[in-house]
């Protein structure tokens, strides 16, 4: 025998066990987002390399280092996408979306990077983004952060979850302060790393991202871009920071935090866990009003945010097993003899009519009695429904009650099963608490 294929490192498969409590996240996701009138857009997996170098930025760490690219077989250079945002706006000006509209749209999906994988840092992995264009003021922004906080109630994650905020102002605020910093930082090259002298070439703003702590201090006295910022951009800063006041969001302003992709200005911000150890950003996202121009589109004010699945449902992992047996068979249907066998297909079909919403597995494959009611057990189902000869005679159906104490088995005409299990189903939809 060859030895078994594995998965490519750092690309998970998501197991049945695990399904539950993603779709159990997605779901709240999506109904947050429906809740704020966006609608879903879809793009490819791959695009042109070109398009994430003319956006994401040619000199960071994704488009240097992370992208799975390849030639394909016409010779065009492709890549996987390593995030969402610069497909979504090539997607618009394509298709003309952005002409004097503003559009409020959402896509999930999985993402590629060729990251070192550790604990919540994958080379797939899965996002929910949210891409608004064409709404200039701060007013948008807030919105998104409102959104988020809304998903964090929904998903029980307030406690775990804190807001950093920052504005890298306008491009050119950014030039004047990136003139000073890269004088400052020649200035203290000495007490650079070899990572941040590179980057004072190519991308010195990075450098203020650095967690190593040796560089602490120089880092602390380079100049702020928040004193670089103009009346505008200040303005749009304090408009977002009241209208997050107003609605009581908590957050702290981080003037380090600066984001790995070129394309922000103006407002950023991640939500980030201290439970997950070094990988804690659940959520990050900010404005980027020049992306649309840059990529061939006319001067479109854009802003945008993508969450983190993996993490999110690492942050939830504790509730596995209530988000699998929220999502188990209602019942499971046995069938016991030749008869009742040939029957039992069509018996669940009606039985699916008559209940909405009811989730039935059906028996296949035959089976002793005792091996299907072990099956049954093995599926999660609340209720055992039992189609022997005699029931089969009689119209009839026996319901065995699986896990209710006390509640043994009863055999009822199909009518009052039906009602039976309706009651079951609507038990079960009920919102927990
Ligand atoms: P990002 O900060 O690169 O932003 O990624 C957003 C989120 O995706 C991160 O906060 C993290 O939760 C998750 N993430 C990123 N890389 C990995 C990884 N290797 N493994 C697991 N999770 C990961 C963007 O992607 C921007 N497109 C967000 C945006 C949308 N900005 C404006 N619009």
């Amino acid at each position: 025998m060859s030895a078994p294929i594995q998965s490519v490192r750092g690309m998970n498969d998501i197991l049945p066990e695990e399904t539950p409590l993603w779709q159990r996240v997605e779901e709240a996701v999506r109904g947050v987002l429906a809740a704020y009138g966006y609608q879903e857009i879809r793009t490819p997996v791959l695009e042109r390399t070109e398009l994430f170098a003319r956006s994401i930025g040619a000199v960071t760490d994704i488009v240097e280092k992370e992208m799975y690219t390849f030639t394909d077989r016409n010779g065009d250079s492709l890549s996987l996408r390593p995030e969402g945002t610069a497909g979504c706006v090539r997607a618009c000006l394509q298709h003309g979306l952005l002409r004097g509209q503003s559009h409020r749209l959402w896509y999930q999906g999985p993402m590629f990077r060729h990251e070192r994988p550790q604990k919540g840092r994958y080379r797939q992995f899965h996002q929910i983004g949210v891409e608004v264009f064409g709404i200039p003021g701060p007013d948008v922004d807030a919105e998104l952060i409102l959104m988020c906080a809304r998903v964090w109630r929904t998903l029980g994650l307030v406690e775990d979850l804190r807001l950093e905020i920052n504005t890298l102002g306008d491009a050119e605020a950014r030039r004047r302060h990136r003139a000073d910093l890269v004088a400052y930082f020649r200035a203290h090259e000495a007490e650079l790393d070899a990572d941040s002298r590179r980057r004072l070439e190519t991308n010195p703003l990075r450098i203020l991202d650095s967690k190593n702590p040796e560089m602490a201090e120089v880092i602390a006295g380079a100049p702020s871009l928040l004193d670089y910022l103009d009346a505008e951009a200040k303005a749009h800063f304090e408009g977002f920071r009241k209208r997050l006041d107003e609605a009581g969001v908590r957050y702290t302003v981080n003037p380090r935090l600066v984001r790995g992709l070129d394309y922000y200005n103006r407002t950023v911000f991640e939500w980030i866990t201290d439970r997950l150890g070094a990988q804690g950003t659940v959520c990050a996202g900010g404005r980027y009003d020049g992306l649309v121009e840059q990529l061939g589109g006319r001067p479109t004010p854009a802003v945008g945010f993508a969450l983190g699945l993996e993490r999110i449902v690492a942050l939830l992992e504790g509730e596995r097993g209530t988000a699998a047996a929220a999502r188990a068979p209602h019942a499971y249907l046995a069938a016991v003899g030749e008869g009742p066998e040939r029957a039992a297909l069509g018996l669940a079909e009606r039985l699916r009519d008559a209940v909405p919403g009811l989730r039935l597995a059906a028996n296949c494959g035959g089976g002793s009695f005792k091996a299907q009611l072990k099956r049954a057990d093995r599926s999660g189902a609340a209720v055992a429904l039992i189609l022997g000869e005699d029931e089969l005679a009689a119209g009839r159906i026996t319901l065995k009650w699986l896990r209710e104490a006390g509640r043994g088995q009863e055999t009822l005409d199909l009518e009052a099963a039906a009602a039976a299990l309706r009651t079951l189903v609507e038990a079960g939809s009920r919102p927990a608490g």
